[in-house]
């Protein structure tokens, strides 16, 4: 065959093969809506809202999930990340394209009073993981229905210690998500509409770190100052000017923020103490930014002491709170995320966003691959206003449920359709498929 009649033939088989790419998405839906899917989502869910798991914890949240895989035929990897699964539907061949759903709960107390409230003291899914898992368990047995139609394989991500463990980062460690295309992800929200959808290309929430500082002075009696080295009153400047760093050195239109939440220091009216420990988190939206405030941090809190004839040292803790890179979506996957919502929920569902100031551990992926992340609404006017996430009276609205499995699977599968349709340009083994 001629160069050109390829050509033509290449680009008749692509719209031919393209127009059936986000037809499956109402379907989906519908299946998602079918109680048999519907209330195992909501019985799942449940079953996990009552038995809480703090991170790297999640060993009976795994079991449960990795026993609803095995009853629906899915082969999986475990233990990834200490309590991680990742599991594998379709040809288990090239492309893969992963989803992903954190497992972990919040160690505060329920002040819900309802059925399946936890019944573990002082913890909670206060965030919705426990609605993320059932969601992707939705997802993985709408795909396994659909196996035969998968053009790659879809990795189902379950993933540990979300709130603050870094657990993304102990998956991609482990390296099971090697060759992956790319990743998708979502979060329940409060404040947006049942059967609605938000996100953004580029920056969509901040990346976050942590710091503590112990500023050492030398204590003494609170009357006799001239023979202490005070460091309270030196912390109390090392604050105000750390206050500084964003007003005055950081550009007004690169959003960041430096708190300090934790001030213990002295104990008596009449004592000045030898030393003071501050704590706070800093957030910024790109990693530059966030590596000059690290930076900037560190030196006022030295200098700012040095001042006051006190020394310091600062911690970023970076063992036990690892910072999170700002979560940044990619521009494609934004195009191809609209165009699926798109035709699943309507396109007058699917909004646009302002980034915000929170973080997501979902960045760890998008740093090594193309990936992902949107809100899925849940509030209904017509019923009870819902608590934002992390309130003791965070609740779910499960219609959620349908929804998140049917985006999971039609995100999934379409994308590895459209894979499949590029393949040629870029790669001469694939034209046998054709
Ligand atoms: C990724 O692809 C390379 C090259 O084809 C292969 O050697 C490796 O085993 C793959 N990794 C995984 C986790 O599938
Ligand atoms: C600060 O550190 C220096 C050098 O280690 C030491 O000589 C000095 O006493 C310290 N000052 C205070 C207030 O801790
Ligand atoms: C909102 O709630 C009402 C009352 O429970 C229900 O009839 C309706 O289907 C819900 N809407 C959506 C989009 O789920
Ligand atoms: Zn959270
Ligand atoms: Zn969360």
């Amino acid at each position: 065959m001629g160069f050109f009649k390829w050509v033509n033939l290449f680009i008749f088989l692509h719209f031919f093969a393209a127009t059936p790419i986000f037809s499956d998405s109402t379907k989906f839906l519908d299946l998602a809506k079918d109680p048999e899917v519907f209330d195992w989502m909501v019985g799942i869910r449940r079953k996990i809202h009552e038995n809480p798991e703090l991170g790297y914890e999640e060993f009976e949240t795994s079991a449960l999930i990795r026993a609803e895989l095995d009853k629906l035929g899915i082969p999986y990897k475990y233990p990834v990340a200490i309590t991680g699964v990742v599991a594998f539907i379709g040809t288990k061949l090239p492309p893969f394209v992963a989803i992903r759903a954190d497992m972990d709960a919040l160690p505060m107390q329920e002040m819900v009073e309802w059925e399946h409230k936890s019944k573990v003291p002082g913890k909670m899914h206060a965030c919705g993981h426990d609605a993320h898992v059932a969601m992707l368990l939705g997802a993985a047995k709408i795909l396994r229905e659909h196996e035969k139609e998968l053009r790659g394989t879809v990795v189902l991500v379950f993933q540990p210690a979300e709130e603050g463990g870094g657990g993304a980062k102990k998956i991609l460690d482990a390296g099971v998500l090697e060759n992956i295309s790319a990743i998708f992800g979502l979060h329940v929200a409060s404040g947006i509409p049942i059967g609605e959808v938000a996100s953004r290309p580029g920056p969509i929430f901040a990346g976050s770190g942590f710091f503590e500082a112990t500023i050492n002075g030398r204590g003494g009696h609170a009357a006799i100052p001239q023979h202490s080295i005070d460091p309270i009153l030196a912390a109390s400047n090392v604050i105000v000017s750390l206050q500084h760093i964003v007003s005055r050195e950081a550009d007004p239109l690169d959003s960041q923020v430096v708190t300090v939440g934790k001030f213990q220091g002295g104990g008596a009216f009449n004592v000045i103490p030898d030393s003071v420990t501050i704590g706070g988190t800093f957030r910024a939206f790109s990693k530059e930014s966030f590596m000059q405030l690290r930076q900037r941090i560190e030196q006022v809190i030295t200098g700012q002491a040095a001042v006051q004839r006190c020394n310091a040292t600062v911690s970023f803790l970076d063992e036990e709170k690892p910072f999170f890179p700002p979560t940044v979506n990619n521009g494609d996957l934004h195009d191809h995320f609209r165009n699926v919502a798109g035709s699943l929920l309507g396109d007058n569902k699917v909004k646009d966003m302002q980034p915000l100031m929170g973080s997501e551990d979902f960045a760890f992926y998008q740093e090594v691959y193309p990936g992902y992340i949107f809100l899925l609404g849940m509030e209904n006017a017509s019923r009870e206003r819902l608590e934002t996430p992390h309130s003791p009276y965070f609740k779910i609205n499960e219609d959620v449920l349908s929804y998140g499995a049917a985006l999971h699977a039609s995100l999934a599968n379409s994308y590895l359709l459209k894979l499949n349709q590029e393949a040629p340009v870029v790669d001469e083994k694939y034209h046998d498929e054709l």
